[in-house]
This record gives C-alpha cells, structure tokens and sequence, in this order.
C-alpha cells in the first residue's frame, strides 16, 4: 500500500508568525499513520525546519530550477533547498506552468535535478476547465506525466499529486467517479512506466480539500492523500484533513 501524504501547499503566504501554525499542528499531532509535509515560501524552509525539530513534519520547496546554479536571477536550485532542510519539492504547479511558463520538458528537467539532490518530488499534474470541457482531462494529465516522469528507477522518491486547475482555489471540485477514472490511468501509467514499484507510489488529489469534503475524497480507489492549498494554512483546518486520511 503507498504511504498516506496530507501535503500543504503554502504558496506565497506565511511568514515568521505563521510558525504558530506548525506549533499547532504538532500539538494536535492529528496521525502517526500520514506523512505530514508542509511546503512554504523558500524563506521560511529554514525556519520551519529548525522549528519543528526532531518532530516527523517534513518540509518542502514550492518549485526548483532545472540548473543545479548559476546566473537565474530570482530563482532556488534545488541542493539550496536540501542546504536549507528541505526534504521535499513540489514541482509542475499549475500556477508555475501558468505564471512562470513553465513547460513539461523544464519540469522534467527540474525533476531530475531534483532528483539528484536527493529530495523527494511533488509532481503536479491537471487539466485546465478548457481542457475539462473538452473531455481531455486523461489524455492531458497522462501526456504531462509521460513528459515528466524520469527514465531512472525513482519511483520510491515522487509522489504525484493530481489537480484539476479549476477546481484550485475555487471551492469547485470533480465528481467522485471523475476523481476515480483519472487515479486509475495515473495509477496505470504508473505500473506501465515503474512495474510494481508504480503500485507502491502515493497518487494524491488536490484543488479545493477541506475537512468537509475530505473524507469523501480519501473514500476513493487510489487516492492516497491531498495536496491542499487554502485549508493547510492554519492548523484547525489541516489537521481534520490529516485525521480523515488517517481514519480513510
Ligand atoms: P487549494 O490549492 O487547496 O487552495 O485549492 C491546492 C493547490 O494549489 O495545491
């Protein structure tokens, strides 16, 4: 079975006062069973990670670039976010793809960079509500993920997080059978591209989880956890989610 993953992504919000939130997400300490991952602004890894301690959180980069370094005027290479504690990068964000132009081959690129700093890869995958309209949402989130997906045997160190971009940020989220028919082609390509170790692999939903509607999505085949935005910014929203996924 994979491993339960409850991720936050924190975007560009958060600074030293929102640690507050970490104190209070270790104190719920809501389930042994989820690996907890907080992702904030690159300015707060190495606080974050001194903060939390010896305590199991793990904490992870937003994005990387493709070069381990060089001249890349506001960007982080990923052996910066190893140096500053992070374990973990979340990598093809929809907003990057769409606010940074990033395209599947520098994800790719990125993710082998990644890769060979040692960290573990968030590797985000979605269809925009165009593409949804259309009825191509497998054949756009399988073709980003073939693009992406390295040639190595790694399958033990990236975790895929499916989103749809329309249902990221507006409250809006697929059917529950719609959910189920794109984790099981990802769960397909997966065993394709990695043999058994595919199956071992967490396919994580993300695009609007909250404790309401988390149960319910946890309750579908091959969703191993959630990639959450909004709701993983303060404690009392997360760690109902962490709890549902423990109890799914
Ligand atoms: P949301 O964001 O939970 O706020 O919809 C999810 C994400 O962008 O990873």
């Amino acid at each position: 079975m994979p491993r339960k993953i409850a991720a936050g992504n924190w975007k560009m919000h958060g600074d030293g006062a929102a640690l507050a939130e970490i104190d209070a997400l270790m104190a719920a300490n809501p389930a042994p069973s989820v690996d907890v991952v907080i992702c904030p602004p690159a300015t707060l890894i190495h606080r974050m990670v001194s903060h939390i301690g010896s305590h199991p959180i793990a904490v992870g980069g937003q994005s990387c670039h493709a070069a381990i370094k060089g001249a890349h005027t506001g960007d982080i290479a990923a052996g910066m976010l190893v140096d500053a504690g992070a374990t973990h990068v979340i990598l093809g964000h929809s907003e990057r793809r769409a606010d940074h132009g990033e395209t599947d081959a520098m994800i790719q690129a990125q993710l082998e960079t990644a890769l060979s700093a040692g960290l573990q890869i968030i590797l985000c995958v979605g269809e925009t509500e165009t593409q949804y309209k259309a009825g191509t949402t497998q054949d756009i989130v399988t073709a980003q993920l073939r693009h992406a997906l390295p040639q190595s045997d790694a399958a033990a160190r990236i975790i895929i997080a499916y989103e749809p971009v329309w249902a990221i940020g507006t409250g809006l989220v697929p059917q529950d059978d719609e959910i189920a028919a794109v984790h099981a082609a990802i769960r397909a390509l997966l065993c394709d591209h990695f043999g058994a170790a595919g199956a071992e692999m967490a396919i994580l939903y993300g695009g609007s989880v909250k404790a309401e509607n988390a149960a319910a999505i946890f309750a579908i085949a091959n969703v191993d956890g959630a990639l959450v935005g909004g709701a993983s910014l303060n404690a009392a929203a997360f760690s109902p989610i962490i709890a549902a996924l423990a109890r799914a």
